[in-house]
């Protein structure tokens, strides 16, 4: 077998399947494809570029063997380099200062830091419910009210920064610049570069929006030399103070300067997504819905401020964010590159070609899910976790490159959810429909939802 015998959809001459794929809905349009080629893998040209995208949980282990394949830094996430520069998640392999930042960062995201970042969590999301208190019977739209909460979470636990962001009607400018910046970075990836050299205002409103994320980025980091504590155990601290324990190599404020800046973007919008996501299953799933209620009543009773144990003890809550990641994961994609020749379930796949893992077509796949489009939490069960498929499930990503604040995310998820249900009956006046948005990452666009305060076991 050939590599041209991958099957692919058919594009136009020279351009490929370029202008094929909607600007907007990327993650949609290469989903629906998925749906109509069931061999779990096809290809697609995109400005010159062939790249293969891979579905079948099979397939998706062979490239998940990090002995065999590594992560692309290629268009979209080269783009996001514009601001993300070598920072965690856009650095590139062959840079050392990933190494540095890894091992000097991981200690930052345990399971004992996150007790230790609880009562700021908590902080955030007593603010979340505050605000949904006084909104009672208004429209409240769910992604930008967890977006408040979720930025505002990292960077006070990271950085010791307050966005204040529930005091304010208007999303921070930080927000709308960072939404247009990675809007930009999806639509650059499949548009001529010469034809992104003519679009002079674009690329001036680009800039501008860099410069707006730098110069807060800039604020934090002053903010906290002025207060002449460098150090201090928070992400910033770490930074600023510890050395890598391998090599002892410290990190250059620049390269500070892009983790402040990767850990407010890739700290926030994904987890922001998630709890979205999770309530739309939540009033989709009635059933799981009072399974959460009950929950709730039963381990955080009364109106004191759960501790950290007791969020830890839940059961239900973490089972319907697991469930949640795999119906609808935040992040929709990554990407690798083979180290040499090779094959992929027999097909030849050359050095470098670009392998893109499409998250909701493996996280639906028949061969690694039952009733794949059933949101049913009991597939987290203990005992039938056994019976995944080992790939079947990646909405971290995959490896030494994997989310590095998937703790974080959890923990924080976990602790948003329960004060929500333990305050609030939630309800979906509209039957909202789902329609994504996608900047790069998905989240549910214009979904509202009504509250009411919440007596137990109602
Ligand atoms: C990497 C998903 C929350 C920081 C990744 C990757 C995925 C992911 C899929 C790998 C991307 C790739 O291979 O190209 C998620 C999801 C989250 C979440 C679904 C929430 C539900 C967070 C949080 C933080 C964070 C809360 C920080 C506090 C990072 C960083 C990387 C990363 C720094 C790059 C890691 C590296 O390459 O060393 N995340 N993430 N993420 N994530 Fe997350």
């Amino acid at each position: 077998m050939t590599v041209t015998e991958i099957p692919a959809p058919r594009g136009l001459p020279f351009v490929g399947n370029t202008f094929q794929i909607p600007a907007h809905a990327p993650s949609a349009y290469f989903n629906s494809l998925a749906a109509a080629h069931p061999e779990g893998i096809y290809r697609v040209t995109v400005l010159g570029q062939e790249m293969l995208l891979v579905y079948d949980p099979d397939l998706v282990a062979e490239v998940c063997d990090e002995s065999r394949f590594y992560k692309s830094i290629d268009p979209p996430l080269s783009i996001v380099r514009d601001f993300g520069g070598d920072g965690l998640f856009t650095a590139r392999r062959s840079e050392p200062v990933w190494g540095h930042a890894h091992r000097i960062l991981m200690p930052a995201f345990g399971q004992r830091s996150m007790k230790a970042y609880f009562p700021q969590m908590l902080e955030i999301a007593d603010q979340l419910v505050a605000s949904w208190r006084r909104r009672q019977g208004e429209e409240i739209d769910v992604s930008d009210d967890m977006t408040r909460l979720t930025l505002d979470t990292i960077s006070l636990t990271g950085f010791d920064y307050r966005f204040d962001s529930f005091d304010s009607p208007e999303l921070h400018p930080f927000l709308q610049a960072m939404g247009r910046a990675l809007t930009e970075a999806m639509l650059r990836s499949r548009r001529p570069p010469f034809v992104t050299r003519f679009m002079k205002r674009q690329e001036r409103g680009y800039r501008a929006d860099i410069a707006t994320m730098r110069e807060l980025v800039d604020d934090i980091i002053r903010h906290r030399r002025q207060e002449g504590r460098a150090g201090g155990r928070d992400l910033l601290g770490l930074m600023m103070e510890a050395a890598d324990p391998k090599t002892g190599a410290r990190l250059s404020d620049e390269n500070i300067r892009n983790q402040v800046l990767t850990f407010l973007i890739a700290g926030h919008e994904t987890t922001s997504g998630l709890l979205s996501f999770a309530v739309y299953n939540l009033l989709r799933n009635p059933h799981v819905l009072a399974r959460a209620y009950a929950e709730v009543d039963r381990l955080l009773p009364g109106e004191e401020p759960p501790t950290y144990e007791a969020i830890m003890r839940l059961d239900v809550i973490p089972r319907i964010l697991d469930e949640t990641l795999r119906i609808w994961s935040p992040i929709p994609a990554f990407s690798v590159k083979s180290f040499v020749d090779t094959t992929l379930g027999g097909h030849p796949v050359p050095k470098g070609r670009k392998v893109v893992v499409l998250l909701p077509s493996l996280h639906r796949h028949p061969k690694a899910w039952d009733r794949p489009e059933e949101f049913d939490i009991d597939r987290w069960l203990p005992e039938n976790r056994a019976g995944h498929h080992p790939a079947g499930y990646k909405p971290f990503g995959n490896g030494q490159r994997a989310c590095i604040g998937r703790q974080f995310a959890l923990t924080e998820a976990r602790l948003a959810l329960a004060l929500v249900l333990r305050s609030f009956a939630i309800s979906d006046p509209h039957a909202y429909r789902m329609r994504t948005r996608q900047t790069l990452t998905l989240k549910p666009e214009g979904f509202t939802i009504r509250v009411r305060e919440r007596r137990p076991h109602e």
